[in-house]
């Protein structure tokens, strides 16, 4: 079976988790979380980074700490993980669905406007599958309105618009570093600012809220520390990013060129302002292929290659349906994103990948239409 994705660890990687076990800085103090966090923020271009337990926790961190909380509204794309909704409605705000751009599957910035109201705080910018989101357009429409932007780049690690990195386009990024994504700690995430205040209101919320004295606490905060382990994990990968992120552009370009010609799937796009990272290789099955998404995913399982679906989108998630005020509207005006739940799929793009498997991949995918 050729895997949707694999993390590759081949950097120094055992080098410095070997150091933190026979120094026993294995918890959440020790050099490697902030070595990781300044080379990280560092390939940003962002200022501070502060590492955190996940990419939801960050988004959490990200709502909280730019005070983000019951009666405020955010937009966020309908068509995104499910983790963009919750972190709103666990601050205790309400998500307002927006549709998204059908080339780069992105929240659409010609639809935001309509939805903003006088509760609208913020606009969380989901870059989609490692392609940015139209970060100019949706800059100006939050200037405009006063609104925060907060960039979601679990995806997009090495992303950029106009030659800019992702993590430093916005208010305050939050990035993943779950096992799928390009640069991993297994589990862990980190937030990226340019602002010296938000900076430290997301480092105390993070740890407890712990301030001088020592025990006597002025905000209610949480524990999402990443541990010291996971952070010289995070630094390895890290002096490897811009190797990492070219092995996904590779990857991408390659299942380009040998579907190019092919009819059957509609391939995504690289804007001419945005560097795609290709985190995962998502394609839509076009009605002349004659199998339906789920048809493809299983022919081509049984023929060994692993693919994965598609977001489905917030709007049409059951957990949603209840009656609680927080929950977003399902407004059924985003056809886009509907779409992209029928019809996407991504091939494997994991970083070990060679020529050959992709070739494999785009074979199989080539007779499962006969
Ligand atoms: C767009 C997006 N946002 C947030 C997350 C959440 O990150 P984590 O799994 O590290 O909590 C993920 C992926 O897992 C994601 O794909």
């Amino acid at each position: 079976m050729i895997p949707v994705c694999e993390p590759a660890l081949d950097g120094r990687e055992l080098e410095y988790v070997r150091d933190c076990i026979e120094t026993s800085w294995i918890s959440s103090a020790g050099k490697y979380i902030n070595l990781f966090e300044e080379k990280f923020a560092a390939y940003c271009g962002a200022r501070y980074g502060i590492a955190c337990s996940s990419g939801t926790t960050a988004i959490h961190l990200a709502m909280v700490a730019l005070g983000i909380g019951p009666g405020d509204e955010v937009i966020i794309p309908d068509f995104t993980l499910i983790v963009s909704a919750n972190m709103v409605v666990l601050a205790g705000a309400k998500p307002v669905l927006v549709d998204v751009d059908k080339r780069t599957w992105c929240l659409d910035p010609e639809l935001i406007e309509s939805k903003i109201t006088d509760r609208t705080k913020a606009i969380m910018a989901v870059h989609m599958y490692g392609h940015p989101c139209d970060m100019t357009a949706i800059t100006k429409i939050a200037r405009k309105h006063n609104l925060f932007v907060i960039e979601d780049c679990a995806e997009a690690h090495g992303a950029e618009v106009n030659g800019v990195k992702v993590g430093c386009i916005s208010d305050v990024a939050c990035f993943s570093f779950y096992g799928n994504k390009i640069l991993t700690t297994g589990e862990g995430g980190m937030l990226t600012c340019n602002d010296e205040f938000i900076a430290k209101r997301i480092r105390l919320l993070c740890n407890q809220g712990f301030q001088e004295p020592r025990f006597v606490h002025s905000v209610l905060g949480f524990n999402y520390r990443l541990t010291n382990v996971q952070a010289a994990i995070g630094l390895a990968q890290t002096e490897m990013a811009e190797s990492k992120v070219e092995k996904k552009r590779w990857i991408g370009q390659k299942y380009n060129e040998l579907l190019a010609d092919w009819p059957h799937l509609t391939l995504p796009v690289e804007e001419p302002w945005a560097r795609n990272v290709y985190w995962m290789y998502g394609v839509l099955v076009n009605d002349s292929f004659g199998l339906s998404k789920d048809q493809l995913m299983s022919e081509l399982k049984s023929r060994g290659v692993d693919t994965r679906s598609f977001f489905c989108p917030m709007s049409l998630q059951p957990v949603f349906n209840g009656s609680d005020p927080r929950f977003p509207d399902a407004t059924g005006d985003c056809p886009v994103s509907v779409d992209l739940w029928n019809r996407g799929l991504y091939l494997p793009s994991g970083l070990p990948l060679t020529q050959e498997d992709i070739e494999t991949v785009v074979d199989k995918i080539k007779e499962c239409k006969n």
